[in-house]
């Protein structure tokens, strides 16, 4: 199986190609199995890296409370196991997004490219910030299926919800599978990010930002306007996608990120 020990714990990592090393950072609440349509797209010229984080999918969590920054620092701890001192592609999806930015703020000279998608650079307001404490503490007492149950009407585009139900099944499994201790952790982690508006707006690393076309829970309007405040960043807009789009516009993403890795060899 393929875990690796590193510096900060056990990790699971599906590790696929050669090339240079790209990691693929997954949303909440899912698990490495979210990027299942670009793993071979994206191997056939890099090595790609994509792990669960801690408490997700196959990770064991060693601690009851993490930060976005505790995520980021578990991610390098990998990199250095996988691919020691090497400038890394790191491409991250809402959660993921915010564990790239920890990544940006720790070491942003690990970073060959960064891609953001479907996710936000601000900290949450202080309701926001509250209804996470109340999901992580139901979590806790409902079980996983909350998550799911919360998520599963607006996380995707309303046709992709109502056409292709094996992938709504594949997503809601994904979600009700998860260990919900983990999935309170990171709600907490998510309810005391910092603000990465300033981070982004200095940040010398080329950055790709991706929106879908229907994302109601990080919109494209959003996600355009922080492309503008990225100097130099390329933005694109996935068709017929709401806030999953590697799953639900598979072939449009996989164009998007091949496009920014080669620009950044
Ligand atoms: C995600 O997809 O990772 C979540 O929407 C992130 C969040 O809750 O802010």
């Amino acid at each position: 199986m393929p875990y690796f020990e590193t510096t900060a714990g056990r990790v699971f990592a599906v590790v696929q190609g050669e090339g240079p090393p790209v990691v693929l950072l997954h949303g909440f609440p899912l698990t490495h199995r979210m990027w299942r349509e670009q793993m071979v797209p994206l191997s056939a010229n890099h090595q790609l890296i994509v792990p669960d984080f801690p408490g997700f999918g196959q990770t064991p969590l060693a601690k009851d409370s993490l930060s976005i920054d505790d995520y980021a620092i578990v991610t390098f701890a990998l990199l250095d196991v996988i691919a020691p001192q090497q400038p890394v592609h790191v491409a991250g999806l809402s959660m993921g997004g915010y564990i790239a930015m920890g990544m940006l703020r720790q070491a942003a000279d690990r970073i060959r490219s960064l891609a953001l998608l479907n996710t936000k650079r601000e900290a949450d307001s202080a309701e926001a910030a509250q209804k996470r404490l109340a999901m992580a503490d139901k979590l806790l007492v409902e079980g996983s299926r909350v998550a799911a149950e919360a998520m599963m009407p607006m996380v995707m585009a309303p046709d992709v919800n109502e056409d292709r139900p094996a992938l709504f099944d594949f997503v809601r499994d994904l979600m009700i599978s998860q260990a919900a201790r983990g999935l309170a952790v990171a709600q907490r982690a998510m309810a005391s990010r910092p603000d990465s508006t300033d981070l982004l707006a200095k940040c010398a690393v080329p950055v790709l930002v991706v929106a879908g076309s229907e994302d109601k829970i990080t919109p494209p309007q959003g996600m355009a306007e922080m492309a503008r405040d990225i100097p130099g960043s390329h933005f694109v807009t996935i068709a017929d996608s709401g806030h999953l789009s590697p799953l639900e516009n598979p072939v449009a993403v996989n164009e998007a990120l091949i496009s920014h890795f080669q620009r950044y060899p």
